[in-house]
C-alpha cells in the first residue's frame, strides 16, 4: 500500500516507518520537523535501504498538504503528527487545540476530497482517565480527560467515530497507546528529548548516561507492589509492528475500531530503575518525592482485543526495553 505517514520523522513514526517499509509497503512522511530532524531520513534508510519520500509540511497549511494529495495515490494515512507534552498543554490549550484538532480536521477534509478511505490514529490510554478499573477495556468508552492534551485525543476519537458513521465506507482504528520506550535495536532511531524530559524513561537514561544527577521519584504511597506508580510499558519497535497489522486491518475491514496497544502488563518506576541499572551496568540514584499532580495510581491495559483483531502481541521484555533505550542514548551522546 502507498500510505501517507504524518509525524513520520518522529519517535514513534519513525519505527513505524521502518516496519511498513520491512513489510513491503511505500511510506510518503509528511513533517514540518517542529518535534524531529530531517536526519531521521538517512537513518530509516541506513535500517531498511529504502528511503522514504518526505515533504517538509505543517499539517494546518491545508493547501501544501492538499499538494501532497494531488501527486500521490494514497490507499492509508497513519496520523501521528501532534503536540504530546501534558503539561505544556495545560500552558498553551488553544495551540494544542489548534494543532491536534484543526491540523487533524484539514487532513481528514483531504481524506475525503481524495478518497482515502483507511486511517490509523494515534490516540493513548490517557482517554480512560481516572474513571475505570484495570486492565482498561476498550469498552469502557472515553472517560473524564484531566489535560488539553489528553482532549484533544478523546475529540480526534470522536470527530473519526462521526466522520466514519456518516461514510460507511470509512475505516479507522484508533490506537490507544500506554507508555511506549525503548528505541530501535540498531541504536540509530529512538526518542529525542526535548529539554527536561517529563517521561519517566527519557529521565532514567539522562542520569544514567550522566546528565542528570539523580532521577526524582514523584510518590512512594499509592496502593501498588512498592509504592510507586505502575504503568504498562510497550517497546517502541512492538508499537510499530501494531501499526503495520492495524493499517492492514483498516484495509480489509469498514467502521471504526479501537484497540489498546499495551503489553497487558504494568512495572513500578522502581522496577523499571533496577532493569535500566541492569542494561547500563551501574546504580542509578533517586530520590523519593510528593506525588506529581494529576498521576493515577496503576494503568495497565486489555490486550485481548489487540490480539483477536490484529492477531498482535508484543514480545520485548522490559530489559529489553532498557537496553534499546541505553544503546540510544550513548550513541546520540557519541553524536553530539
Ligand atoms: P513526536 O513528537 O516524536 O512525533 C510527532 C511528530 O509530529 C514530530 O516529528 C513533529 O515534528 C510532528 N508534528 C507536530 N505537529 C505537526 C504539524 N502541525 N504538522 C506536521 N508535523 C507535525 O511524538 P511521538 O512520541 O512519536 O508521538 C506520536 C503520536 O503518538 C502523537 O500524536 C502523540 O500524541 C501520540 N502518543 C504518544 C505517546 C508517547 O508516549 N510518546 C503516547 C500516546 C500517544
Ligand atoms: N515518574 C517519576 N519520575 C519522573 C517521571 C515519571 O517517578 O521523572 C513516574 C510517574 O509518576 C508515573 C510513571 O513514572 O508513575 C510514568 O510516568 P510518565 O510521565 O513516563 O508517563 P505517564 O503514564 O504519566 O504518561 C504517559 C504519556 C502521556 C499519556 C499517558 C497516558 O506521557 O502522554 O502516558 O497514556 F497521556
Amino acid at each position: 500500500m502507498k500510505i501517507l505517514v504524518t509525524g513520520g520523522t518522529g519517535y514513534i513514526g519513525s519505527h513505524t516507518c521502518v516496519e511498513l517499509i520491512q513489510a513491503g509497503h511505500e511510506v510518503v512522511i509528511v513533517d514540518n520537523l517542529y518535534n524531529s530532524s530531517i536526519d531521521v531520513l538517512d537513518k530509516i534508510e541506513a535500517i531498511c535501504g529504502v528511503r522514504p519520500s518526505f515533504y517538509e509540511v505543517d499539517i494546518l497549511d491545508k493547501e501544501g498538504l492538499e499538494k501532497v494529495f494531488e501527486e500521490n495515490d494514497f490507499e492509508a494515512v497513519i496520523h501521528f503528527a501532534g503536540y504530546k507534552a501534558v503539561g505544556e498543554s495545560v500552558a498553551i490549550p488553544l495551540t494544542y487545540y489548534e494543532n491536534n484538532i484543526a491540523g487533524s480536521i484539514n487532513l481528514y477534509q483531504l481524506m475525503k476530497k481524495y478518497e482515502v478511505r483507511n486511517l490509523v490514529f494515534s490516540s493513548s490510554a490517557t482517554v480512560y482517565g481516572d474513571d475505570f478499573e484495570v486492565p482498561f477495556k476498550e469498552e469502557y468508552g472515553l472517560g473524564t480527560t484531566t489535560n488539553p492534551y489528553g482532549t484533544t485525543k478523546k475529540m480526534n476519537e470522536m470527530i473519526i467515530t462521526d466522520m466514519n458513521l456518516a461514510d460507511k465506507n470509512n475505516s479507522a482504528v484508533l490506537l490507544r497507546y500506554f507508555n511506549p520506550i525503548g528505541a530501535h535495536h540498531s541504536g540509530l532511531i529512538g526518542e529525542i528529548p526535548n529539554g527536561i524530559p517529563n517521561n519517566l524513561v527519557p529521565y532514567i537514561a539522562q542520569v544514567a548516561s550522566g546528565q542528570r544527577d539523580y532521577l526524582r521519584v514523584w510518590g512512594n504511597d499509592y496502593d501498588t507492589v512498592d509504592g510507586t506508580g505502575v504503568r504498562d510499558y510497550i517497546h517502541v519497535v512492538d508499537l510499530a509492528k501494531a501499526h503495520v497489522k492495524a493499517i492492514e486491518y483498516a484495509a480489509s475491514h469498514k467502521g471504526t475500531e479501537v484497540i489498546n496497544i499495551g503489553t497487558g502488563r504494568g512495572y513500578s518506576v522502581l522496577e523499571v530503575l533496577h532493569a535500566y541499572e541492569k542494561a547500563c551496568g551501574q546504580e542509578i540514584p533517586y530520590q523519593i518525592m510528593d506525588r506529581r499532580p494529576g498521576d493515577i495510581a496503576v494503568c495497565y491495559a486489555d490486550t485481548k482485543k489487540a490480539e483477536e483483531l490484529l492477531n498482535f502481541k508484543a514480545v520485548y521484555d522490559i530489559d529489553r526495553m532498557c537496553e534499546d533505550s541505553y544503546r540510544f542514548t550513548c550513541n546520540l551522546q557519541k553524536d553530539r
